[in-house]
């Protein structure tokens, strides 16, 4: 028997029916009643099905519904029973679904799913940003997601209904794992409510390398979803993000007024068992991708928390205990020697915790990358063990190459 609220479609637009049908348990889906069904709510249902068995989920497939041959046509079975879809992918039109297995490499699926979405040759910009959004998706299914099955992903060209005039790229992936929230939570306690762990997921620099005081790897840098969800707005897309607890749908401003788009929360309990993460652009507007990453890399620095603390060098004069070191070289460039002397003479001061001083007399400029060699480490080591370090005799052009070094060393 079928609920009386099952859902009649399932679309971005509208997430909410079909996301409290799933919720629902035991699940009975009728896909055949789903018109249209967009890529997103086939992941999802691919996701859930996988759990097998006396699992909660029950699809019927076999009414001769256009949701249902299109369902047939990605492989929806197939990666229900674990099966490789024998489907081929339409260049350009629909790829297949595919789980995300956790030992998997990312970067091979997001590549071949990019190329098979945005297969023009003049669309290398839409190519980039989708291969973006799905490594980054996939990495946090094999990081995050404690999902033991790992994930789903589908994608499509939605060229149907409303929008031939304006075909859109509509990518999904989907896990069955802890959700946002808790994988969140877990690392910032006073994160109790799943709508506030969220909103946080999507913030620059949320990630545990950080908490503990690093900015992070480059790789890993708290930056993904902050990233995808910067470029929705940028390209003009949609993005949902539908996990335990919380959901939320983030829209671009269509005439680009609003550059921060809108974002809504989706009712409290419109929730999903894991991680739903659907996001869409248009198929035909390019976007310069290596403008949009620096548009989004400099939101980056303004959204980025400060240290409490994020001056460490000490252009006051230090008590006489302190031990001098006197900075010169040959030459003020030579960046070997300085990082010789960091290791060898700093950097074992510091971890004794003794304070040293820095002696640039004589020294009228210098260049970052001296500077660098010569600081870098030791600040950052002096900051952590909270050893102080002072400067002596800085020159105004030294002093400014210091501080900028200062800045990006210590700041967030
Ligand atoms: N699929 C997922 N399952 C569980 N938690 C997730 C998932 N995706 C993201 N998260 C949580 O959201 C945080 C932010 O993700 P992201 O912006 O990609 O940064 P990073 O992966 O570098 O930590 C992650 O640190 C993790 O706690
Ligand atoms: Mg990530």
């Amino acid at each position: 028997m079928v609920p009386l609220s099952h859902p009649a479609r399932a679309e971005l637009d509208d997430a909410s029916p079909f996301l409290r049908c799933l919720a629902s348990d035991p699940i009975q889906l009728e896909l055949g009643r789903i018109d249209p069904i967009e890529m997103w709510g086939l992941v999802a249902t691919a996701a859930l099905g996988r759990l097998q068995g006396p699992g909660p989920l029950r699809v019927e497939l076999d009414r001769h519904a256009r949701s249902v041959q299109f369902a047939h046509a990605v492989g929806l079975r197939e990666v229900i029973e674990g099966r490789q879809p024998a489907q081929a992918a339409e260049p350009g039109r629909t790829v297949p679904l595919e789980r995300i297995v956790r030992t998997a490499s990312t970067e091979r699926s997001a590549d071949q799913i990019s190329r098979l979405l945005a297969p023009e040759p003049d669309a290398e910009d839409t190519r980039r940003t989708l291969y973006y959004v799905l490594n980054e998706l996939f990495r946090n299914v094999v990081q995050h997601s404690q999902d033991p099955l790992g994930g789903v992903v589908g994608a499509q060209v939605n060229r149907g209904g409303r929008n031939v005039a304006r075909p859109l790229v509509q990518v999904a992936v989907v896990d069955c794992g802890v959700g946002i929230p808790t994988s969140l939570q877990s690392r910032h306690t006073q994160l109790t409510d799943a709508r506030a762990a969220l909103d946080k997921a999507l913030w620059p620099h949320i990630s545990s390398a950080f908490d503990e005081g690093e900015t992070g790897s480059a790789q890993n840098a708290g930056m993904g979803l902050f990233f995808i969800s910067e470029m929705t707005k940028l390209v003009g897309g949609r993005l949902l993000i539908a996990s335990r607890g919380a959901s939320l749908l983030l829209e671009a401003d269509q005439n680009f007024d609003n550059p921060h788009g809108s974002r809504q929360f989706l009712d409290r309990g419109v929730e999903f068992p894991g991680t739903l993460v659907a996001f869409e652009m248009p198929a035909f507007e390019q976007n310069a991708y290596d403008s949009m990453i620096e548009v989004i890399r400099e939101r980056a620095r303004e959204r980025t928390p400060r240290r409490a603390v994020h001056k460490w060098l000490c252009f006051d004069a230090p008590p006489t205990s302190v031990r001098r070191f006197l900075v010169r070289h040959a030459q003020v460039e030579d960046a070997e020697a300085a990082m010789g002397f960091a290791k060898s003479k700093l950097e074992p001061s510091l971890f004794r915790r003794e304070p040293v001083a820095l002696d640039f007399a004589g020294i009228s400029a210098c260049t970052q990358s001296y500077v660098h060699a010569l600081l870098y480490e030791p600040l950052r080591m002096a900051w952590a063990l909270k050893v102080p370090v002072y400067v002596m005799n800085a020159q105004p052009g030294v002093r400014s190459t210091l501080e900028l070094l200062e800045h990006y060393a210590l700041g967030g």
